[in-house]
């Protein structure tokens, strides 16, 4: 018998993660974090506690860490415009630095009396941060549909997985699972040999397109969004795609990220939008999201382990998933190397083959 081998991990490295934008919350969970609707509101972002408030009518992350007893500072309360540390009462600017400490007012602050302020941004209702912008080579997602006249959005709740944020990533783009998980929810059991697109990466997106098969519709609940699906992935973790339902025409949108907590869990945030129409409630499309992720869920949180490893057996018709792979692990590797080597790696077109007469 073979003597069991321990697993390689698919990234090696994870620190190349800290140069993208990740989304922590919801611009609504922070408001409702605190009746000042200003936080503050404890996220923990690639394995590090982070503090969010909005401090001088901005919204700001800084290192959940007081300078003084190390207490967390998400445990404290937002003054005027400063964030007090709730253990001896010292106060933080939305730059990090302590502007108070009333154990001694007169004394001058001590230089280290800070904590690290992260580059923070709200874009889409969802709070972005930044760890390390010191490359500054990377831009918030890209959504085509967010500021389009005539959409109607809606902003989905975060829902947290026991997963990497990769397995994440795949399983919203894995063409390969819609019979098995979703029959009849998402699509005719019988259609289970998957489309294998042409996958192209493009100015930090990975992009393909696909046409399920339009009879599809007639076994399908009515809500289901079913057209041509043309997917925009900006790395490393979120997902513009951008349907036009068979139904009518109308463009449907689901818009999915994830906020990498660190190697093992995700948290997930969605947005739906589609073309304002009357008669087509809110309730209806998260109904229906909340019940395809049930099924997504306990298959997802079963792969162990949770990080992606080189082991497991890829087929020709898991492109998606191995071309995403092969990227991520070439960004890991470059993230290593210096600034050059990463956006050299992160902004490379590559141009897929198309089949002839494609
Ligand atoms: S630990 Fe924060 S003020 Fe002392
Ligand atoms: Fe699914």
């Amino acid at each position: 018998m073979d003597t069991k081998q321990a697993l390689r991990p698919l990234l090696e490295d994870r620190s190349f993660l800290r140069h993208f934008w990740h989304p922590v919350c919801t611009r609504a969970e922070l408001e409702c974090a605190n009746p000042s609707g200003k936080g503050p509101l404890a996220v923990k972002l690639l394995g590090e506690p982070v503090v969010i408030a909005k401090l001088g009518g901005k919204v700001v992350a800084l290192e959940d860490r007081c300078a003084h007893r190390f207490a967390a500072l998400s445990k404290g309360t937002i003054i005027d415009d400063s964030l007090r540390c709730n253990y001896h009462g010292w106060r933080y600017d939305s730059t990090g630095k302590v502007n108070h400490i009333p154990a001694c007012p007169e004394q001058p602050i001590p230089r280290k009396a800070c904590t690290a302020a992260y580059e923070c941004e709200v874009k889409y209702d969802l709070v972005w941060v930044r760890l390390d912008g010191s490359w500054n080579c990377t831009e918030i997602p890209y959504f085509s549909e967010w500021d389009k006249p005539g959409m109607r959005h809606i902003v989905a709740p975060s829902y947290g997985w026991n997963t990497a944020a990769e397995r994440r990533w795949e399983n919203f783009t894995d063409l390969s699972h819609f019979a098995f998980v979703h029959p009849g929810t998402l699509y005719d059991p019988t259609y289970d040999r998957p489309p294998i697109p042409a996958v192209d990466r493009v100015d930090g997106e990975l992009r393909f397109a696909i046409e399920p098969p339009p009879e599809m519709i007639e076994k399908l609940p009515e809500n289901a969004p079913m057209g041509t699906f043309t997917y925009r992935c900006t790395m490393p973790y979120s997902i513009n795609l951008k349907m036009q339902l068979y139904k009518d025409d109308s463009d449907f949108t689901l818009w999915t990220t994830s906020c990498p907590v660190d190697a093992t869990h995700c948290k997930n945030f969605m947005i739906i939008s589609r073309a304002a129409k009357d008669d087509d409630p809110d309730h209806v499309h998260t109904a229906f999201q909340k019940l395809v992720l049930s099924e997504d869920q306990p298959i997802i949180e079963s792969q162990f382990p949770a990080e992606i490893s080189l082991d497991e057996v890829s087929l020709g018709t898991d492109k998606v998933s191995n071309q995403y792979r092969k990227w991520l692990r070439e960004l890991s590797i470059a993230g290593t190397k210096g600034q050059d080597e990463f956006v050299k790696a992160l902004r490379t077109t590559v141009t897929d083959e198309r089949p002839i007469g494609a």
